[in-house]
């Protein structure tokens, strides 16, 4: 398919340029700076963007651009590092600096191919040391500011476009304008929307899965629902989706969840094992203890509806691209949880993996929901981790005290909603703590469970920073509870950011 490939030299910003071509419904897909042409070409690109990057052009082992790049005629936009790279390549100069220039910054002056349509101010955020001395011959000087006398330039003839700012970044406001002009540039027709990603997908899987059937785990989650939509649209009665309920998910969601696939039309099976998990569970405290017993129940239990129903060819998984390009990039973060081994099925099973989603941004996911009919409330859910309530409730996980947390939960989550602030915060739970305290109820003493709330807002769940919800709702909210969950007489609100804590309290 038809593409502008990314070379990514290592921009913080590097998946926000893909996001952002998306949005103009480009298609686009990120390749490290040091592939090689055919790598490239394999991609069908109409265009290539380079990418920022942390490095000196001058510092040794600073990658390079990959060979035959220029020689092969695709339209280049050259960002920041790549900008450099561009002038270093065809004969111009690079001014090493120790500073760092950053921030946003008002251009002084701006024309050419790439600003056209651009009216007014232009401001644009910069974020770099290096910068172009002189522009290489054939290269116009496009756009200056008071500190970078080189803030762009661009050979129109050979199509080479070179920004030493981020057009790609909220920060500036008319890069988007840029961004369109390179596309128009390019001649890439601009036909990603959700409905054309759908039909696509449902072709590309028809295609691969032929007369085979397919098995799915459905978690609850927005992506398993939403793939489980789209294969039940592709294939029909060839597909087994199997919903293992391990009886620690919210008030009233496994219902739910069950409900909107039946009525969509989905082949669904839910196995219902809460007491099996329970049972697991019982007396284990410790939280990666915990996430551990899930994991392996969950195998355990998914395995054995699979032998029950199969043979299967293939197994369906929700994975995005976010976690494709980490996987490719080596990103190495220390473990804390162990998140993703909770629902991971062991290789040896012997299916081929059907991944629809890899070229996918989670967002992009919600647009199929909808195109596919999934229903609003399940579509715009916060994320919810695959251990569930387990690891809301610190210590023993009991029957007792799942009911607990489920009403507490249930109370906030609600008032969120009643109160139009579910999308003002990216994930809220409730915790229940083993402390208890004492309280007073009309004239007599109790002594009672503690239960934390938290709110917070982030980008992917990486850091993350308290949500400020409204004194009033948080004081609406611990009224409700402690008026109507007798368990519970103190309510607390967290607000520690991560880092230094995590998002969920094990
Ligand atoms: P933490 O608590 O690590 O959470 O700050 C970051 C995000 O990951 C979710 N999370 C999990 N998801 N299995 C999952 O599938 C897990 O074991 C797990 N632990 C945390 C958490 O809800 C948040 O969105």
């Amino acid at each position: 398919m038809a593409s502008i490939v990314v070379l990514d030299y290592g921009s913080q910003y590097t998946r926000l340029i893909t996001r952002r071509l998306r949005e103009l419904n480009a298609y686009s897909v990120i390749l490290s700076g040091t592939s090689d042409l055919a790598q490239i070409a394999a991609q069908e690109p109409k265009g290539i963007i380079l990418s920022g990057g942390p490095q000196s052009v001058y510092a040794a082992g600073a990658p390079r651009l990959p060979a035959g790049l220029l020689e092969a005629g695709w339209p280049i936009l050259a960002i920041c590092y790549g900008m450099q790279l561009i002038a270093q390549a065809v004969g111009g100069t690079v001014k090493p600096s120790q500073l760092r220039e950053y921030g946003k910054v008002g251009l002084k002056s701006y024309q050419g191919e790439l600003f056209k349509h651009v009216e007014g101010e232009f401001v644009a955020w910069m974020s770099h040391g290096d910068s172009v001395e002189t522009a290489p011959p054939g290269f116009a000087v496009t756009a200056a500011t008071v500190s970078t006398p080189i803030a762009a330039m661009e050979d129109a003839e050979r199509g080479i476009y070179c920004l030493q700012f981020h057009p790609e970044v909220r920060h500036t406001p008319k890069g988007s304008v840029l961004l369109e002009n390179f596309l128009a540039r390019c001649g890439l027709s601009r036909d990603w929307t959700p409905e054309h990603i759908t039909q696509r997908l449902i072709r590309e899987v028809r295609q691969q899965v032929g007369s085979e059937r397919v098995l799915l785990g459905i978690s609850g989650g927005v992506d398993s629902s939403t793939l489980g939509l789209l294969l039940h649209r592709a294939i029909g009665p060839q597909l087994a989706a199997v919903f293992v309920d391990h009886g620690l998910l919210r008030l009233g969601e496994a219902d739910e969840v069950e409900r909107a696939l039946r009525e969509l039309g989905v082949n669904l099976t839910v196995v219902e094992a809460s007491e099996r998990f329970l049972t697991a569970l019982k007396g284990v405290t410790d939280p990666e203890e915990k996430r551990k017993i899930i994991g392996r129940e969950f195998i355990a239990v998914f395995t054995n509806e699979a032998k029950h129903q199969g043979p299967f060819k293939f197994l369906a998984q929700g994975t995005l691209y976010p976690d494709v390009i980490e996987s490719a990039g080596g990103h190495g973060a220390a473990k804390i949880k162990s998140h993703h081994n909770v629902g991971g099925l062991p290789k040896e099973l012997g299916f081929t993996l059907l991944e629809p989603f890899r070229t996918l941004f989670k967002d992009e996911v919600r647009e199929i929901a909808h195109t596919l009919g999934l229903p609003a409330h399940l579509r715009d859910r916060h994320p919810f981790p695959g251990p569930g309530l387990a690891v809301r409730i610190i210590g023993e996980v009991t029957l007792e005290r799942l009911s607990v947390l489920r009403r507490v939960d249930d109370i906030f989550i609600s008032a969120l909603r009643e109160f139009g602030l579910y999308h003002e915060t990216w994930q809220a739970l409730a915790v229940l703590t083993p402390l208890r305290s004492v309280g007073v109820m009309g004239d007599g003493r109790t002594y009672a469970h503690t239960v934390a709330l938290r709110a917070v807002s982030s980008v992917d769940g990486m850091t993350a920073d308290w949500t400020r919800l409204p004194h009033e709702f948080l004081a609406t909210v611990a009224n409700r509870i402690v008026g109507s969950v007798p368990e519970v007489n103190r309510v607390v609100y967290d607000i520690t950011s991560k880092p230094p804590a995590t998002i969920e309290w094990e």
